[in-house]
């Protein structure tokens, strides 16, 4: 197994500090509640926030966990696990990630709007090229990256590379 360097902390960094600026337009005096999908999404959340505050938005953050991945594979069943009832009348940006089959995304956001939300806006680190069945309107996107299995920057292969500052590209060598 082999990690190729894809994405560095510094364009990281420097994409996160341009999303929260798009954000932070949006929300100028408006409250903004974040919800944070576990795992994948906590690094990526707790640095948008902070950056965010910078940019003088304050936001509260929720958090709920859901898993699909195993190994290489989405399984196609999502469990969702968390109490949702705090999103009613509340501006709520959804952080995701990755968008790749987008199953996850439609059934969380199914969810949310059961709770009646004041508005919804998502928020994905990555958004992989590919054609997909489950589409869905994503407003905020870091980086588009090509269909490859990444890890790193709170990504995982089977619970693996979460801590890795950069993003890489996951490759198989048969072992
Ligand atoms: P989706 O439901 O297929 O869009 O999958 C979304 C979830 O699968 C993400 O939140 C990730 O946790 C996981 N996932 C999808 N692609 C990758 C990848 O390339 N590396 C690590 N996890 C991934
Ligand atoms: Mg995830």
């Amino acid at each position: 197994m082999k990690i190729n360097n894809f994405l560095s902390e510094n364009e990281i960094k420097l994409k996160i500090h341009k999303l929260a600026n798009e954000i932070s337009k949006k929300y100028k005096k408006k409250k903004l509640t974040l919800l944070c999908i576990l795992k994948g999404s906590f690094i990526f959340a707790s640095d948008l926030m902070r950056e965010l505050e910078n940019n003088k938005i304050f936001t509260e953050i929720f958090f709920i966990n859901a898993k699909s991945y195993d190994g290489f594979n989405s399984t196609g069943n999502i469990k969702i696990l968390g109490d949702l009832s705090f999103v009613k009348n509340k501006n709520i940006l959804v952080i995701e990630d990755i968008y790749d089959t987008g199953l996850t995304l439609k059934k969380i956001i199914n969810e949310i709007l059961k709770y009646k939300p004041n508005s919804l806006e998502v928020c994905v680190l990555l958004y992989k090229k590919k054609s997909r069945k489950n589409k869905i309107k994503i407003d905020y996107i870091g980086f588009k990256i090509p269909d490859k299995f990444v890890v790193g920057y709170g990504l995982d292969y089977n619970e693996k590379f979460r801590g890795l500052p950069f993003i890489g590209i996951l490759e198989t060598d048969g072992d």
